[in-house]
């Protein structure tokens, strides 16, 4: 992974190996997320005490908050095995034809990426969730006939980062749509120290605390946080994660006190420094840090905006009183925002 992503929440193929043995494999033991785990559990224990398959379930949120792990828990909660798949593995409406009717009764399929699958095989999975069916299509051009199939009743457990990109029909066939919010430090603490027992790290709470305020309300993030104060305390330490291993180890990753890698405060740089804190056009603060418009706006700028740093206006970037604050620089006079101190005070810290 390239330094400056150790806060991207995504994750490549192997961190995900890795991920699997930290998932929690119950809804008890799933931290935070209060008020998705109270709507699951009524869910899930309303359809077994009737004995049926639940209604199919939403999970809507960015990444690394959990949702393949919830996906995992539906299907142990009710006892059911799980198929698992995603939106870009499906290009034809065959291979979901495939997958649907090799289904066993009451199985979950978690269909992860939702919103990348194609528009035909979308079709197709419309009236599966609503009527158990599929017409299988054989033969082309006008001889083509549509041979219905009844499907088991199951449960589709569908993942989504751009809930905004489905389709209406689509979004209105789930029965329930957990949206998944960011974790606030104390519920991260908690994922902390559960993880460090399963990596068998002697964490204190000082320390968890500290990987907790830095992990941008993702469990992903606070894990690999965790991974890289373990390598620390074992190479540099002696092996124990207080601390000042903690502090030490994200320091030598370049993340701050909250949360900020090298390249947020390379553009909070730049926009406080070259641009008197704005507004400038998006390319032109791309271009004075040598990166890619892509990175600053979907890397960097949403969590600024979200910590209330940076604000996006019509006539371009703009730096907020707090952004000053943070990076311990006096906020000018002239500076667009100076006038908000107020507004972004309070909302901010
Ligand atoms: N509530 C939680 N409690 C403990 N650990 C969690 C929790 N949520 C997520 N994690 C951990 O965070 C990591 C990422 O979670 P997961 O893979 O489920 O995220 P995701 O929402 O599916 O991400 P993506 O959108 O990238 O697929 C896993 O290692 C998981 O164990
Ligand atoms: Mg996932």
């Amino acid at each position: 992974m390239p330094e400056n992503q150790i806060l991207d929440g995504g994750a490549d193929q192997e961190e995900r190996a890795v991920e699997a043995a930290l998932r929690p494999k119950t809804l008890a033991d799933f931290v935070g997320q209060h008020k998705v785990r109270q709507q699951l559990e009524l869910v899930l224990h309303g359809a077994k005490g009737r004995g049926a398959a639940p209604d199919h379930i939403l999970l809507a949120g960015p990444p690394g908050l959990g949702k393949t792990t919830l996906s995992m828990i539906i299907a142990n909660e009710l006892g059911m095995p799980i198929r698992i798949t995603s939106g870009p593995a499906i290009q034809h409406a065959g291979d979901l034809a495939a997958i649907l009717s090799s289904l066993s009764e009451g199985e979950v399929l978690f269909l992860d990426e939702i919103h990348r699958m194609s528009r035909p095989a979308e079709e197709m999975l419309y009236m599966a969730m609503e009527d158990y069916r599929v017409d299988v299509i054989v033969g082309k051009g006008p001889g083509a006939t549509a041979i219905p199939l009844e499907l088991p009743p199951f449960t589709l457990v569908g993942a989504t980062t751009r809930s905004g990109l489905l389709p209406a029909p689509l979004r209105d066939r789930f029965g329930f749509t957990a949206h998944m919010e960011f974790y606030d430090p104390i519920d991260l603490e908690q994922v902390v120290h559960r993880s460090a027992r399963l990596l068998d790290l002697d964490v204190d709470a000082e320390a968890a605390a500290e990987i907790a305020s830095r992990s941008r309300g993702t469990p992903r993030i606070a894990n690999r946080l965790l991974r890289r104060v373990r390598d620390f305390a074992e190479v540099k330490g002696d092996g124990r994660g207080t601390v000042e291993a903690a502090r030490a180890a994200l320091a030598v990753y370049e993340v701050d006190e909250r949360g900020l890698d090298r390249l947020d405060r390379a553009v909070l740089g730049a926009l406080l420094n070259l641009f008197g804190g704005g507004p400038v056009g998006l390319s032109t603060l791309a271009v004075a840090i040598g990166e890619e418009t892509d990175t600053v706006e979907e890397v960097a700028e949403p969590f600024l905006v979200r910590q209330g740093l940076l604000a996006r206006t019509p006539r371009g970037r703009i730096a907020t009183a707090a952004a000053w604050r943070h990076l311990g620089l006096p906020m000018p006079r002239t500076a667009p925002g100076a006038g908000q101190d107020a507004l972004f005070d309070g909302a901010s810290d």
